[in-house]
């Protein structure tokens, strides 16, 4: 097993869309250990979500096949690649969440607002309690409307003007400090994603796409089995294995947390993170369950893999 806790990796920010179950925690190591082990290859990413994958392939010029079920998800992308994308549209009060949540026929601006200004980014619930949310979103706009970015606002003089009034003292409120203003540095995140070299993504259900390709490295991120994701339904686990074996490619890789499951049917897990660990629910105990991901050669390994690369990119030891 290997370890990239600590494997060297691109500088900056990980890229991707605030999503339940996002990779942004260890894309940028994993998508470097696939460059690094992988010469001349197209990278398939069937659960691409919210794109952390797939945004690592486009920086790094690696051809990508990226396939987003959730077509809300698909929605907000083709809103975000239209040139109307405003950071003030998105950025919503608790009354505009409603009414947007309420509406009938949504489009992409309207799932980008229920995402990025929701709890958790669960698309249901606003994303602060009733009491503070005024103040809350006012600061955000101030922020906006003089600094024209999110990023960094902890460093505004609004922030640090406002910053004692807002959180409660309330302890239910005090662990939300973390999420502070949040969907500041979101919208600073779709902006980036907005940015990247657009690419062709399908909308398949995984079991109808066929993979038959001499080039392809096949990165599959499902949602995990004996989780609680409220956002999106669980696959069926044999299913899963059955389709996975009729995929011919070079190599495989599968992200899930250690299981035994998968470990008696792949071997156990190629590459570890042991410090990234479950923030979700787990159906059983959660303490020692950490990203993982399983390794499968397929039938077209060949001398393109596990050569060593250089690349023109600055590195940094990971600390994202
Ligand atoms: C763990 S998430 C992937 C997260 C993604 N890698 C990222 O970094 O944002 C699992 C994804 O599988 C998708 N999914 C669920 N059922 C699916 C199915 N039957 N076929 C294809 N994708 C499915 C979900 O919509 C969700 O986006």
């Amino acid at each position: 097993m290997i370890d990239l806790t600590n494997y060297k990796c691109r500088k900056g920010k990980p890229i991707g869309l605030p999503y339940q179950g996002s990779k942004k925690k260890v894309s940028k190591r994993l998508f470097q250990f696939f460059l690094d082990n992988h010469h001349d290859f197209t990278f398939y990413d069937i659960f691409a979500g919210g794109l952390a994958m797939t945004a690592e392939a486009i920086i790094h010029n690696i051809p990508v096949k990226a396939n987003i079920y959730d077509n809300h998800i698909v929605m907000i992308l083709d809103y975000l690649y239209s040139d109307k994308y405003n950071m003030f549209d998105v950025l919503a009060s608790r009354e505009k969440f409603i009414q947007t949540r309420n509406k009938e026929n949504k489009n992409g601006l309207d799932y980008a607002i229920m995402l990025i200004n929701s709890f958790g980014n669960n698309f249901k619930n606003y994303l602060y309690n009733a009491e503070i949310s005024n103040l809350k979103y006012s600061v955000a706009v101030e922020i906006l409307e003089k600094y024209g970015t999110g990023k960094d606002y902890k460093q505004t003089d609004i922030y640090k003007r406002n910053e004692n009034k807002l959180f409660s003292s309330d302890t239910k409120e005090k662990h939300k400090i973390i999420q502070s203003l949040s969907q500041l540095q979101q919208l600073s995140q779709l902006q980036q994603l907005s940015q990247l070299q657009q690419i062709i993504i399908t909308s398949k259900e995984y079991r109808d796409i066929k993979i038959n390709d001499k080039k392809a490295v096949v990165y599959l991120d499902p949602p995990y089995w004996g989780c609680n994701f409220n956002g999106y339904n669980s696959i069926d686990f044999y299913e899963f294995v059955a389709w996975v074996k009729t995929i011919k490619a070079r190599f495989i890789y599968i992200s899930h947390y250690n299981n035994s499951l998968l470990d008696k049917h792949f071997g156990e897990p190629h590459i570890i993170f042991p410090k990234s660990k479950s923030t979700l629910q787990s159906g059983t105990s959660k303490n020692n369950k950490f990203e993982c991901v399983y390794r499968i050669k397929s039938v077209y390994a060949n001398y393109n893999d596990n050569n060593n690369q250089i690349s023109l990119f600055d590195y940094e030891t990971a600390s994202s």
